[in-house]
């Protein structure tokens, strides 16, 4: 039995990765640690309710005692750090929250971990401990239109996030070049799937093409992302978790570079053949101010993963993103529910003026 401690286990990924565990090993447990904060959400874990593998706990990733509680009371054999403030768009507008989290939870969790885990005296770890940082491909900073970021590219974030994100990894890396933690960090291209946040490009799109409102596209919408489906980058934490390296980053990304422009024509099309609706169509688009230091492109070199665990993705664009407009379509109860209260005045507070 392998006990994992999963932090922001509530939110899109994490609660995809706590599923796809369940799903695919029978000898684990999940404590599930998440603060839910606007991101989380107890619906994304639902139907494991009666599953005694799954224990959700609320909390936060920077509460000392909390942490040093879990570690000694359950043991985990492995913890997946995924708790974050993860939009780039809030950390534009109030970059505080994201070096609490990202910064400073992330070495509350190292802290606790080595509390638990090193013995200070014999200088050694206990055997069979991991921790998993779940970082991006956004602290590589933006590329032009050639080349791809390997594990090697020269870390140069420009938003508060990415920037969060970086140090975050730095910490990590330190924890292992000074004390010999055994970590790994994984450094993912743009998700899509189940259970992801309406702020995020793909179910923004989806919720307002599906109520005909307007289509945000910041700038000239030629940025490119490398989009993953989910279910690949959980099976490539599983795979890091189990086989990686210690000390060492894996990039995750399957050569799926897309231009925002085309992701929101293919969402039009795709939602309004499902909905036989001709208003979903393109004069929804509006060009809008765009982000400032906008990352132009991001492209991830999967090689590494490839060839030391066998990773490949294993969901194309297209089986993913008909998936994910399915999910949508089928959940729209789910997506009310998270887009009541805040959700309506963040949307205000970001596209209000820049829609009029
Ligand atoms: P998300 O915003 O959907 O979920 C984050 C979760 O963390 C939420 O459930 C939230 O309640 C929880 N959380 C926030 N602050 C917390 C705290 N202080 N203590 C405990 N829980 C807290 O984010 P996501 O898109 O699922 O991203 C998960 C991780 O993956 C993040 O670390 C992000 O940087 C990384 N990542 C995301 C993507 C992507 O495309 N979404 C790509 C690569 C890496
Ligand atoms: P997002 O989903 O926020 O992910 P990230 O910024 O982490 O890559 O955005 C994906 C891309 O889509 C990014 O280039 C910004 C752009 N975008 C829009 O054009 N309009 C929008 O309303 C949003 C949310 C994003």
């Amino acid at each position: 039995m392998t006990t994992y401690l999963v932090t922001g286990g509530a939110g899109f990924i994490g609660s995809n990765f706590v599923h796809y565990m369940l799903r695919h090993h029978t000898d684990v447990r999940i404590i599930d640690l998440d603060a839910l904060t606007y991101a989380g959400n107890l619906e994304n874990l639902k139907d494991l309710e009666d599953d005694d593998r799954h224990v959700f706990v609320r909390g936060d990733i920077c509460d000392r005692a909390l942490i040093g509680d879990l570690l000694r009371g359950w043991d985990p054999d492995v913890i997946v750090n995924f708790a974050a403030e993860s939009h780039v768009d809030r950390s534009i507008t109030g970059p505080e929250i994201f070096v609490v989290t990202n910064v400073m939870g992330t070495v509350n969790l190292l802290q606790r971990a080595k509390d638990a885990w090193y013995d200070a005296g014999q200088k050694t770890w206990r055997k069979g401990k991991k921790y998993i940082q779940v970082s991006t491909d956004e602290v590589y900073g933006a590329l032009g239109a050639e080349g791809y970021f390997t594990e090697e590219t020269p870390l140069d974030p420009h938003s508060p996030y990415s920037s969060s994100k970086a140090s975050a990894d730095h910490f990590v890396k330190a924890f292992h070049d000074t004390y010999g933690m055994p970590v790994c960090i994984t450094r993912c291209s743009n998700n899509y799937g189940p259970y992801q946040f309406p702020e995020k490009l793909i179910p923004l799109i989806i919720r307002n093409a599906s109520e005909h409102m307007p289509l945000p596209v910041y700038g000239d919408g030629m940025q490119i992302r490398d989009w993953l489906y989910v279910e690949d980058h959980c099976r490539a934490i599983d795979l890091v978790a189990s086989g990686g390296r210690p000390g060492e980053v894996y990039n995750v990304g399957g050569h799926n570079e897309r231009s925002n422009l085309f992701i929101v024509k293919e969402i039009i099309s795709r939602l309004s053949a499902r909905l036989d609706d001709p208003a979903i169509c393109e004069s929804l688009i509006r060009h809008v101010e765009d982000r400032p230091g906008h990352d132009r492109r991001y492209g991830i070199d999967p090689e590494k993963i490839r060839k030391e665990l066998g990773w490949i993705p294993e969901t194309n664009f297209g089986t993913g993103i008909a998936k994910t407009v399915d999910w949508y379509l089928a959940h729209r109860d789910w997506t009310d529910h998270v887009t009541s209260g805040e959700y309506l005045r963040y949307y205000e507070e970001m596209y209000g003026e820049r829609m009029r």
